[in-house]
């Protein structure tokens, strides 16, 4: 039996993603704050589970708790492989320094940085101590490598997203285990993340124009054909490169 962990599943592209798992037969795990119930039909006619729990990833309690739930749900007897995609995310605050909010800021890191920390973290611990293998997908933004006014809470938290997922992914292979860890950067994609995006004050991101651009010009990319890229990916896992930051650039036909 496989699970798929996905937290964020419940809109954007991690419903696209849990949708993927489910149609390939695979038991979804997702964790956000808003139950899907798309996501219940579709396991149900594919005839497996769809388990939803109800978490704020911004609250740290809640967090511990929603861990110790998913590792619970996860590792059953007949378990074989488990898949973590750690996609739940904010672009806010969208500020320009010297303007952040403090609490923003914290919840921020909180759900976007230290949560997958913490999810991976545990996940390693548990699969070894099962003799369980582990695919381990962080969903990262080509804004960790750019410099882009009024992200720098965003691209900093992508950034730590990146060089974690490379530094995780070589202790592995030291240790000689078949556990994979990457981070895939999906492009622009049309998800209410963008249009937060696109309402920015021009004050507080100076390139607000170009993304409503992109908008009205059809230029981004759906959930469902993003989260094909990655499936296809998976789908040749032994040409997975351990520790890499995939673009979904370098993987599609321009
Ligand atoms: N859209 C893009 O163009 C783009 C580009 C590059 C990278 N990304 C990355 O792709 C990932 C998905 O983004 P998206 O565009 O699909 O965003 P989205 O449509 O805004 O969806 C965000 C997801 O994260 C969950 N989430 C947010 N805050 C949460 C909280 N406090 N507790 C629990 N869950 C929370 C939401 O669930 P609830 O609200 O139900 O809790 C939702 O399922 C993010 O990591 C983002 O940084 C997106």
């Amino acid at each position: 039996m496989k699970v798929a962990i996905v937290t964020g599943d419940s809109r954007g592209l991690g419903q696209a993603i849990a949708d993927k798992f489910l149609n390939e037969g695979i038991h979804v795990i997702g964790l956000s704050r808003t139950h899907n119930d798309t996501l219940k039909e579709k396991a149900d006619q594919k005839g497996v589970t769809y388990s939803h729990i109800r978490c704020d990833l911004s609250d740290s309690n809640d967090l511990t708790q929603g861990i110790d739930k998913v590792m619970y749900l996860a590792f059953q007897n007949d378990i074989e492989k488990v898949y973590l995609v750690n996609n739940a995310g904010v672009i806010d605050p969208i500020e320009t320094v010297g303007q952040l909010d403090a609490s923003l800021v914290n919840k921020h890191f909180q759900i976007n940085v230290t949560t997958p920390i913490l999810f991976i973290n545990r996940l390693l611990k548990e699969a070894d101590e099962q003799g369980v293998n582990v695919g381990i997908i962080n969903i990262t933004s080509g804004a960790a490598e750019k410099t882009i006014h009024g992200w720098s809470i965003y691209g900093s938290g992508k950034a730590a997203i990146n060089q974690f997922t490379e530094t995780a992914a070589m202790e592995q292979e030291k240790a000689g285990s078949e556990h994979f860890i990457i981070a895939y950067s999906p492009g622009v994609v049309d998800t209410d993340m963008q249009g937060e995006i696109r309402a920015a004050a021009e004050s507080a991101f100076a390139d607000v124009d170009k993304f409503k651009k992109l908008k009205e010009e059809g230029q981004l990319r759906s959930p469902s054909a993003v989260a094909d890229v990655l499936m296809k990916l998976l789908s040749e896992e032994e040409s997975i490169d351990n520790g890499r930051v995939y673009k979904l650039y370098d993987l599609i036909d321009q």
